[in-house]
């Protein structure tokens, strides 16, 4: 077996030679805590990445202090990063690197997802934290980052593997993608040293931008080494509803438009704009959430098989169904769209402003905070099978399932009992109170014949006795490990907006909302409702 990471200071400086054999060495120590608990079999733990270079541009920034930080914190304490990993800390803003190590240990205090802070593992990852400070527009700026990498190579063993996380203003990433090509830091080396860049969301704002974008970063990065984020897929409940599709034979059979009605997705979060009021004004829920989060996992109920779960022949299904998913006219939008934005009210007990009085909103605003909307998908599986899916800030609580609406018996044979069944539900709760129900008939004990509904549930914090990851460990281990398989090509992206900017462009040209349409901790507009009920359905109580 390959050694383990052993704790200290630093490793000394190697050779060429050893670099190279470092690069493929996968170093692994035993964890107690991990390799007893056979509820833990099968997890995914067996491979460490590639000694490398981890450069955060955007550093001092809120995603790297609340999420990006806290997962490496956690991989390192987990012993999931190599010994010879480096993370090299970019942003405008002047900082020693003491001073920024110390803002990273208060972000760990409040962010991180195990409590307390385990001091001897930070201390160990501090001494790999350096800081840098850098305009990207800033030639001279980037060649010394250029020349540092090249110093760790040298001194920390990073054998040239870097990988560059853009946690900035989407704005920044041509620039920083432009300097990377220019100073030669896209440059994959022969025998090893792989450059990788993960690119945070949102990807553009419509299909004409995300297509220039993409377009810029192609000039300097072949796709391979392209990660874009959607952090949804890196949840372990999201990852989990391929194994529950793919893993399992019984539930492939039924998964079309023979048995299920209808399907349902809520995004619900009781949280407003959370300070975000400037980002957010040119977002809305359509762009932050239904371009993204909500197609992903609708991409991901209604794919096709993959042949395997390379990351190709996985983001090819996905493809299909954006393809797939009939374009909206402004008829479509008009009829089957709804929008809403929140006023005052009051959320979980507390009494909480309209989205218009939020900081950095415009008092006449016409952004949604809220967005539902009827999809269909063209093709055998799914014809004449509507998608609902819905996302709302400030709605009562917050929480996101997807629900799978079954059709009805052929024959009610049960009409006359008290309790005539509803049809079937399998509601996936995606966070939070992780789990799967069932809902099917059962007899009611008793002389009678009296059916009810009853839930069949599936919990994951008393199935397993262990703590998901967050989302952003899975991912960043993943980029490390080059895998891509839940990250989001090119192609994918754009058939996304394809899906979306006809509805942001319909709402350009339309009268404007009467907005503020429903109060802060209720369920949305009333729109929304009505765009279910014309079916003859409702929205599921969750
Ligand atoms: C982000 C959005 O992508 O997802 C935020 O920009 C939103 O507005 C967040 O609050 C929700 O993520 P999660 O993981 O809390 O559901």
């Amino acid at each position: 077996m390959s050694p383990s990471r052993a704790p200290g200071p630093p490793p000394p400086a190697r050779t060429a030679r050893q670099l190279r054999e470092a690069t493929t060495a996968a170093r692994r120590r035993p964890r107690p805590d991990t390799d007893v608990n056979p509820l833990r079999q099968g997890l995914r733990l067996e491979r460490v990445p590639d000694p490398c270079a981890f450069v955060l541009f955007g550093a001092t920034g809120d995603l790297a202090h609340r999420k990006v930080m806290p997962a490496i914190y956690q991989l390192w304490r987990t012993n999931l990063l190599p010994a010879e990993f480096s993370l090299v800390a970019v942003a405008r803003r002047p900082y020693t690197n003491e001073a920024f190590a110390a803002e990273v240990h208060a972000s760990l205090e409040k962010y991180s997802r195990v409590q307390p802070i385990d001091e001897a593992a930070w201390s160990d990852l501090a001494k790999r934290i350096s800081y840098q400070q850098l305009e990207f527009s800033d030639d001279a700026g980037f060649d010394r980052l250029s020349t540092a990498l090249d110093r760790l190579d040298v001194e920390r063993g990073t054998a040239g593997n870097r990988l560059f996380y853009l946690a900035t203003q989407p704005s920044q990433v041509t620039e920083i993608v432009r300097q990377m090509g220019r100073v030669g830091l896209d440059h994959e080396m022969r025998g090893g040293g792989w450059r990788r860049v993960v690119i945070e969301k949102p990807f553009g704002r419509d299909f004409e931008s995300a297509r220039h974008l993409n377009h810029e970063v192609s000039k300097v990065l072949r796709e391979s080494q392209v990660y874009r984020i959607d952090h949804y897929l890196g949840k372990e409940t999201v990852r989990n509803l391929l194994v529950f599709r793919f893993g399992n034979g019984i539930f492939e059979p039924v998964w079309n438009r023979s048995y299920i009605d209808h399907v349902q997705i809520t995004v619900a979060e009781s949280i407003g704009v959370e300070g975000r009021g400037a980002f957010y004004e040119e977002t809305g829920a359509s762009r932050d959430i239904l371009q993204n989060h909500l197609l992903q996992l609708m991409t991901l109920v209604a794919m096709e098989p993959p042949t395997s779960f390379q990351a190709d022949a996985l983001r090819n299904e996905k493809v299909q169904i954006l393809r797939a998913i009939a374009a909206p006219d402004p008829e479509h939008v008009r009829r089957d769209v709804v929008r809403g934005q929140y006023g005052p009210g009051w959320v979980q007990g507390e009494p909480v402003p309209g989205y218009r009085q939020e900081p950095e909103v415009d008092p006449e605003s016409e952004t949604e905070t809220y967005v539902a909307g009827r999809f269909t998908i063209d093709d055998w599986r799914w014809s004449g099978v509507p998608f609902y899916l819905r996302a709302g800030k400030r709605l009562p609580k917050r929480t996101t399932e997807i629900s799978i609406q079954f059709k009805e018996v052929p024959l009610r044979l049960f009409r006359e009992s008290t309790g005539d069944p509803a049809p079937n539900v399998l509601a996936m709760r995606i966070q939070p109170d992780e789990g799967i129900m069932l809902r099917f008939a059962a007899k009611v004990p008793g002389l009678g014949l009296d059916v009810r509904t009853v839930n069949m549930d599936f919990a994951y914090d008393t199935s397993f006795v262990v703590d998901s990851p967050d989302a952003y460990e899975t991912l960043i281990l993943d980029a490390l490990l080059g895998d891509a398989s839940l990250f989001t090509r090119a192609d994918e992206v754009e058939a996304a907006w394809s899906v979306v900017t006809p509805i942001i462009n319909a709402w350009a040209d339309m009268a404007p909302p009467h907005f503020p349409n429903y109060g802060a901790g209720s369920w949305g507009p009333e729109a929304a409702d009505e765009l279910l009920g014309r079916d003859g359905r409702r929205w599921r109580r969750i």
